[in-house]
């Protein structure tokens, strides 16, 4: 089937590229014109796991291709996701311009009917302002349908998400739209047997918020215990999976660390509490949630300043930029917190990270960026690690405490053992851990 993908950002190259794979011909389209260009030469925006040998498999079988022209891509194809950015405004309230402007876009070109699906988060009732949009601008007389399609994949395993989802959730008006959603996620549908759920547009929308802002109340819930476990001498780690085996809870997004980042969890909570305040709901359960997750990393650098007494001229290293392992991507990333505070105090900053280092280097050119992870703790007073990338693990500690200046370890991720952290020398601390 012929599928147009507008906005070639994680979500849209993600699933663009994972529908050309099931056998679809897809177009994927995006203003920027130097994303586009460079996607034509197999140049990745984003680093994702198997994405680049997955976009040159499909591009060179003919069925993926790339274009700046939304009309070409009206053009195209009867379905239209819409997956472009819906960033925070603000007050938390997501700006939907791109959204609409999309409608706009599309509208002029239609030549029949066309269906028009959100894959972009957006807030309930989305699908009836695109409507409003769409019949606005609309040139020809022609049908069309909208429909929300929420993405849910993690970036990092994005594509064993697309493929094996937990469910997909369709938001429909029509069995029209309905038959052509269902068709295209047949192949998925079959091989992975996850659930199919058809509902209204709005219970679609919900869905995505809903989902996103219990995995963030989650964290948030085990930080708060992780902060009761450092009052009370208990380990959060034990609390975690003790209460993580009851499947009623389950054991998944209970680790304690220095809060939820990403593109995703503080954009939708900050979205879902300014929505409901909208529409006349006070979500404080979920305003506690966000001030947790602040919390933590306040907590956190506090601790730092305690134990450096003075932090101006102070040599910090910092192990991880990115929100989390597994991609480049470091939008409301925890380093993105820490570094200024620090820079403000007068730290000397050394920065690692595997992938993520030449895009936060572009936001941060002050510090020094090392490749290695001994030689960005060469000299430091004190050793910060803030993502939880497997390579940490595996540093042999006593070559880190031969380097370091002062064996001082402060780990944002309980990524160490504190015990074999303590033997090996170091004045350790984490989260929630005794
Ligand atoms: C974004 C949102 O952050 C997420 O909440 C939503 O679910 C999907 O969209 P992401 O794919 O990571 O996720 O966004 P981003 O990297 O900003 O990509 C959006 C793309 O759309 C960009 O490449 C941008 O150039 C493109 N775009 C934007 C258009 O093609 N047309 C526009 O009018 C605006
Ligand atoms: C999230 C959702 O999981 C996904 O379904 C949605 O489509 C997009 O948003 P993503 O932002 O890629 O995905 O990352 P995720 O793995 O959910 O992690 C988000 C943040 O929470 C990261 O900063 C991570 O480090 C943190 N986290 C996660 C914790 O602090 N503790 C946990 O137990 C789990």
């Amino acid at each position: 089937m012929k599928i147009t993908i507008v906005g070639t950002g994680y979500v849209g190259l993600v699933t663009g590229t994972c529908f050309a794979e099931i056998g679809h011909d897809v177009l994927c389209v995006d203003n920027d014109e130097r994303k586009i260009a460079a996607l034509r030469k197999l140049q990745m925006p984003i680093y994702e796991d198997g994405l680049e040998d997955m976009v040159r498999r499909n591009v060179e079988a003919g069925r993926l291709h790339f274009t700046s022209s939304i009309r070409e891509g009206t053009l195209f194809a009867e379905v239209i996701f819409i997956a472009v950015g819906t960033p925070p405004g603000y007050h938390g309230e997501p700006n939907l311009s791109y959204v609409e402007q999309v409608g706009r876009e599309v509208a002029a070109h239609m030549d029949g009917y066309r269906l028009l699906v959100e894959k972009s988060t957006v807030p309930v009732n989305t699908g009836e302002q695109l409507k409003r949009t769409v019949t606005k601008y609309l040139r020809a007389d022609v049908d069309f349908d909208v429909a929300s399609n929420p993405e849910f994949l993690r970036e990092g395993t994005a594509i064993h998400d697309a493929f094996k989802p937990d469910r997909i959730v369709i938001g429909v008006e029509s069995e029209r739209a309905a038959k052509l959603l269902r068709e295209i996620y047949e192949p998925i549908i079959r091989d992975s047997g996850c659930e199919f759920l058809t509902m209204n547009i709005a219970s679609a929308e919900l869905t995505k918020h809903a989902s996103n802002s219990f995995l963030a109340t989650k964290i948030s819930f085990i930080n708060a215990v992780a902060r009761v476990c450092e009052l009370a001498g208990a380990d959060v780690e034990q609390v975690a999976h003790g209460m993580g085996l009851d499947r009623r809870i389950g054991r998944s997004f209970l680790r304690a660390g220095v809060g939820y980042g990403g593109s995703c969890f503080p954009k939708d909570v900050d979205a879902f509490v300014y929505l409901a305040d909208q529409i006349g709901y006070d979500f404080t359960l979920l305003k506690e949630v966000q001030k947790i997750n602040r919390g933590q990393r306040e907590h956190i650098l506090r601790r730092i300043q305690h134990e450096l007494w003075v932090v101006n001229d102070k040599v910090i290293a910092i192990l991880g930029l990115a929100f989390k392992p597994g991609t480049d991507d470091i939008r409301e990333s925890p380093a993105l917190f820490f570094v200024p505070h620090l820079l403000k105090d007068g730290a000397r900053l050394k920065l690692w990270d595997p992938v993520a280092a030449a895009k936060f280097r572009e936001l941060h050119p002050e510090p020094e960026y090392l490749d290695d992870i001994l030689d960005c703790a060469r000299d430091a007073e004190l050793l910060l690690i803030l993502t939880d990338w497997p390579q940490i693990a595996e540093i042999p500690l006593d070559k880190l405490r031969d380097v370091m200046k002062c064996p001082v370890i402060i780990d944002g991720r309980n990524v160490l053992d504190p015990a074999t952290a303590r033997n090996a020398g170091f004045t350790y601390s984490s989260v929630g851990r005794p």
